[in-house]
């Protein structure tokens, strides 16, 4: 009899225990599928994530969301790539800095390191990272290239350049269906962005394919059933500004005309775009539009705006932002 009243007792307490951790997850959204544009996007160590400026790369299974690490109290000797780690695009682990980089070009107080992309190299299974290297005045114009053999780092520098001799400031980053890399970067005084393909190796850029003459960066740029959208902003610093966007059947051109993504008034949902991710699911592929609300005066607190986007038969449309949810296995997202 004592026993059965111990055991009652004990089934009680642990599901009332279980049901306890349940209830708190669900409240912190810990446990939901749920991305919520604009807002504090937390880590699975309950810090907001700080990636700003990134880009994703997927290996295997696994995607990989490198950006800038902006957190507050950081040495400000050095600059920070920040790698985090997830399954389903929404949870996310910090695996730490990538990259720690002290000034490597003698570029003096202030230096800069942004837009940090990342390209995996299937020959020499390297890991090559591209960021927007800079001084304070944002004369430097070139790119930075790191590699590992990890994705998590860490990172050693290589080398600065400028791509095909051009001024380089936002870049970008595209892998074809057929797994050929490029960079996207924003070139003056041309004013316009160059589509260029990187060497075998990933270590340069070797041939420009396309630049598309339109004074724009931030450039983003996804293959959608068979037509390939670009997306790029204004050039207006850390305000934001309509994006915009243009198609074209092959890289090379002919782009067409460019068209605002979201009513022009929102200023793009006050955000600047750095990456479009195409996740193909076994019922349904989408776009997602990867964007930046960046706060200058408290970089830390920057916030990302993602949204699937209305894609398809050459028009590209981004949706009012709202909480949504994202299936990476079937490639369905739904509104909430
Ligand atoms: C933006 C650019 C950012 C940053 C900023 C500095 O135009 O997209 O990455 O460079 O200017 O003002």
């Amino acid at each position: 009899m004592m026993i059965i009243f111990k055991d009652e007792i004990y089934h009680k307490t642990l599901i009332f225990i279980l049901l306890t951790i349940y209830i708190v997850q669900q409240a912190s959204g810990q446990d939901q599928k749920i991305i919520r544009p604009g807002e504090l996007w937390p880590d699975k160590q309950g810090n907001h994530i700080q990636a700003h400026g990134g880009g994703i790369v997927k290996i295997k299974d696994t995607y990989y969301w490198y950006g800038e690490q902006r957190s507050r109290g950081l040495d400000t000797a050095y600059r920070y790539v920040s790698c985090y780690a997830s399954k389903d695009l929404i949870h996310w682990d910090f695996e730490g800095n990538a990259l720690q980089l002290s000034d490597p070009e003698n570029l003096g107080h202030r230096w800069v390191l942004e837009r940090p992309k990342v390209f995996y190299n299937q020959r020499t299974k390297n890991y090559v990272m591209y960021f927007h290297l800079d001084d304070a005045r944002y004369a430097f114009a070139r790119v930075g290239v790191a590699i590992s053999k990890k994705p998590q780092g860490p990172f050693r520098y290589v080398k600065s350049f400028r791509p095909l001799d051009r001024e380089s400031r936002d870049i970008g980053q595209f892998i074809d269906d057929d797994g050929t890399a490029y960079l996207i970067f924003e070139s003056r005084p041309t004013k316009g962005f160059f589509i260029a393909q990187l060497s075998t190796d990933y270590l340069t850029v070797e041939k420009e394919v396309c630049l598309i003459n339109a004074p724009l960066e931030g450039g983003a740029l996804v293959h959608y059933r068979g037509l390939y959208y670009v997306i790029g902003s204004a050039l207006t610093g850390w305000s934001p500004n309509p994006n915009q966007y243009a198609t074209a059947k092959t890289l090379e051109g002919p782009w067409s005309e460019f068209k605002d993504i979201a009513p022009p008034e929102t200023n793009t949902y006050q955000s600047q775009s750095t990456m479009m991710l195409k996740v193909e699911g076994t019922k349904d592929t989408c776009v997602i539009f990867m964007a930046d609300q960046w706060r200058p005066k408290q970089q830390w607190d920057s916030r990302y705006l993602w949204m699937p986007l209305k894609i398809g038969q050459g028009k590209l449309w981004l949706p009012k932002p709202q909480p949504w949810t994202l299936n990476v296995k079937t490639g369905e997202t739904k509104p909430l």
